[in-house]
């Protein structure tokens, strides 16, 4: 097809205390005596706020994820393994977390419906089958996983999603008031990754007016938050939730790019994840992305985040080989950002170079460029 029929969300509620709601959203899904299924991020216990106001009752269960690591293959058919075994079927599937518990919800939500490991349905709509009744209702803003047609697994040969149509949720839940406490560290990584979708969309070969729509307001909602702000306010969580679903779809009908393409290296191997991996390569991507990348410098310095250095200090060439398999594999990220002739741009030498940059621990040199601060107008 020419064109992208893309699938989006079924249901998008929006607001301060609209995760009060759940019950009666989610009433009507319930199918006989099947359990709903709360997958819960584990920085949460049964103490937390929203953990009592989750509407568990009957035989449902409330499920703590472990997010430590980004989720496995493996890791998503023993949910879903353990799910069958116990009930047979279950009415759906609520996440509630960050990026990765919402990739988990999805993707335990279409095992329970099709056969085998999720690991044979990483690619392109390979999922044969709708999964059961899914709800996501983030606890961090920035990925934009609560409205993608991905769920990103890490699998036994490759890091890939399940991409289908199968794959959106039935419902979200933005509710801002969830991501009130989150560290400011990692909602900064986490609203990087925002704020990278649409520098990479807005600067891409893909792009066209639906996703310069949706790019340009999300870009515009993460300046208010990070140029413009001078502190984090309930205003600035409502704004970031915002910036996550619209730069998720600014995204959906365009692409994402070099940051993307060479963060996905660094996490096969090093298990970076992958707010805090696009921040890392982010900040070494002038050469492609210069006004990004200056303004990007200017929020780490005003936000006082950390930004590690050298973490690919020590690795082999055989490391580095793998890091460049994998990152020259996301074809249609280099394309977006460099055009059809990209494979003549990015050549295995130059994206060597591009990795080896965090490598000169012992020089003592430092790659990064002087921060722009105080030479940007916000
Ligand atoms: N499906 C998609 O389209 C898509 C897009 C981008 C990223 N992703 C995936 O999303 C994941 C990254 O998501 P993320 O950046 O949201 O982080 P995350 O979900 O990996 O969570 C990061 C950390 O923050 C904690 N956390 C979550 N909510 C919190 C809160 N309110 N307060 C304090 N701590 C909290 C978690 O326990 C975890 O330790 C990766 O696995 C990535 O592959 C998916
Ligand atoms: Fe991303």
């Amino acid at each position: 097809m020419a064109f992208r029929n893309f699938k989006m969300v079924g249901y998008v509620i929006y607001g301060r205390g609209s995760f009060n709601q759940l019950d009666e959203i989610i009433a009507p899904h319930r199918k006989g005596g099947a359990p709903m299924i709360f997958l819960v991020d584990h920085f949460f216990t049964p103490a937390s706020d929203i953990v009592k106001r989750i509407p568990a009752g009957g035989n449902d269960r409330i499920i703590y994820v472990d997010v430590t690591y980004e989720p496995k293959t493996t890791y998503v058919d023993s949910l879903a393994n353990q799910l069958k075994e116990e009930f047979g079927t279950v009415s759906g599937i609520i996440g509630i977390g960050g990026g990765s518990t919402m990739d988990l919800a999805k993707a335990v939500s279409l095992m329970m419906n099709n056969p085998g490991s999720s690991a044979d349905y990483q690619g392109w709509d390979l999922v044969k089958h709708a999964g059961v009744y899914k709800a996501g209702i983030p606890t961090l803003s920035g990925t934009g996983a609560e409205v993608s047609r991905t769920t990103v697994l890490t699998g036994p040969t490759k890091k890939l999603g399940m991409n289908s149509d199968f794959t959106p949720f039935d419902q979200i839940v933005l509710d801002p008031e969830l991501t009130t406490n989150a560290p400011a560290n990692q909602r900064f990584y986490t609203g990087m990754d925002c704020y990278i979708h649409c520098i990479e969309s807005l600067n891409g070969t893909f792009l066209n007016e639906f996703s310069k729509s949706y790019g340009e307001k999300a870009l515009q909602l993460c300046r208010d938050v990070y140029v413009n702000k001078s502190d984090w306010d309930a205003d600035s969580d409502d704004k970031l939730m915002m910036a996550s679903y619209a730069g998720g779809m600014s995204i959906a009908y365009s692409q994402v790019g070099v940051a993307h393409a060479v963060s996905y290296g660094l996490s096969y191997l090093l298990g970076t994840k992958h707010g805090i991996g696009n921040c890392i390569v982010f900040d070494k991507l002038e050469e492609y992305y210069p006004e990004g990348v200056k303004e990007f410098k200017y929020m780490v310095e005003k936000n006082n985040i950390d930004i590690p250095q050298h973490i690919t200090a020590g690795l082999s060439d055989d490391d580095f080989d793998k890091m460049i398999n994998v990152s020259l594999g996301m074809k249609p990220l280099w394309e977006n950002a460099l055009g059809k002739d990209w494979e003549k741009i990015m050549t295995r030498e130059k994206l060597k170079v591009l990795y080896e940059q965090r490598q000169n621990i012992n020089t003592g040199r430092l790659i990064s460029l002087p921060s722009p601060f105080g030479h940007l107008t916000p």
